[in-house]
């Protein structure tokens, strides 16, 4: 047996939804992280700073007594979000981001940005307080392939906004390409990305060889096995620039089990032991911590968790479910396809 003592992580990018679903998955990510930055894409979206304060204390209201968990809100851009109300949010300390949905890129982007030119005066003044932007990283241009595009939205849309606002601090949610891994390499310390857990075991063959598996169709698509390695080169390489965000996002099954599924992987249960399994397999368990608990915070200018989370490492492989209850209905947890030895310990 074997087992590590790291900062208790954060999650800096997590889907919770509302609702009945809410109250079931938020236990999950509660259990193990301290802080979460929350994607504000429910129906309708979270896009004033009213609706992100009526929304945290959903949120609150749905956690179980006894754990301890900061939800981190974002307020969802739209190309009329109100800069004044977005400033003020910010400055309370009501929202800690601005999460940027192409329209069409994703689930309930509908809202999002068609016309980046229509929100540059929003970006200006989040440069100028320092507010950070979350950005989904992918053209929605149906004439570009679907595994092509983060690796195009890079040169048409984000490398453009950054030289045109370069003191704007963008975090690149959930690369997913070498291209993206590179390109945050090549920038200075405002811009940073997440990577999945999910991404840093799957590659595309685990969704389409062998008969079509929905459960691991999740935006962006997984790529091809050079992209997957590149993406856990990052992650275990203690850079300062990558860090976690599980991008757990439940749809109860019958909706990913579908002639059209929706994406997203659910992963909160088991991400800090599939992570382990992941560093442990690269020789970089000594570097889970920089991932998992202290770049994302340096990035966000705050402090890390004083809290700790100790991983044991079983020898016997760990049961965890195939899915959980939730009153939405079954969602399936993410199976990384090995057995997990690893599994946090509860006090
Ligand atoms: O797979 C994904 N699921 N990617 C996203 O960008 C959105 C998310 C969701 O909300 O389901
Ligand atoms: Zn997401």
């Amino acid at each position: 047996m074997k087992r590590i003592e790291i900062r208790k992580p954060d999650d800096w990018h997590l889907h919770l939804r509302d609702g009945e679903m809410l109250k079931g998955v938020l236990p999950h990510s509660a259990a193990h992280f301290a802080r979460a930055i929350i994607m504000p894409n429910l129906v309708p979206p979270v896009v004033r700073a009213s609706d992100a304060v009526a929304y945290r204390e959903r949120i609150m209201a749905a956690l179980p007594k006894g754990l301890a968990f900061e939800p981190l809100m974002t307020l969802y851009l739209t190309e009329t979000t109100d800069p004044d109300d977005v400033a003020a949010a910010f400055h309370h300390g009501i929202a800690t981001a601005v999460k940027l949905y192409p329209a069409g890129a994703t689930t309930n982007s509908a809202s999002g940005v068609r016309d980046i030119a229509k929100v540059t005066a929003m970006l200006e003044r989040m440069a100028e307080i320092g507010m950070p932007l979350c950005v989904h990283g992918e053209v929605t241009d149906a004439s570009i392939d679907i595994f092509d595009r983060e690796a195009v939205f890079i040169d048409r849309v984000l490398d453009p906004l950054r030289r045109k606002i370069p003191a704007l601090k963008i975090i690149m949610e959930h690369v997913t390409t070498s291209q993206g891994v590179d390109y945050v390499r090549s920038a200075d310390t405002l811009l940073g990305a997440t990577i999945t857990t999910h991404h840093l075991i799957i590659n595309r063959n685990a969704i389409l060889a062998g008969g079509i598996r929905p459960h691991y169709y999740c935006l962006p698509v997984a790529k091809r096995e050079s992209h997957r390695l590149a993406l856990r080169e990052a992650a275990t390489s203690g850079d300062r620039r990558f860090f976690l965000g599980t991008d757990s996002a439940p749809h109860v099954d019958p909706l990913k089990e579908c002639a059209c599924g929706c994406a997203g992987v659910f992963s909160a249960t088991n991400t800090m032991a599939c992570l382990a399994h992941v560093f442990e397999e690269d020789n970089a368990l000594d570097r889970l911590e920089a991932f998992a608990s202290l770049n994302g915070p340096a990035f966000y200018g705050l402090a890390p968790n004083e809290a700790r989370m100790t991983l044991v490492r079983r020898d016997e492989a760990v049961d965890y479910p195939e899915k959980i209850e939730t009153g939405a209905g079954p969602v399936t947890l993410f199976n990384p396809m090995f057995p997990i030895h690893w599994e946090v310990e509860t006090a």
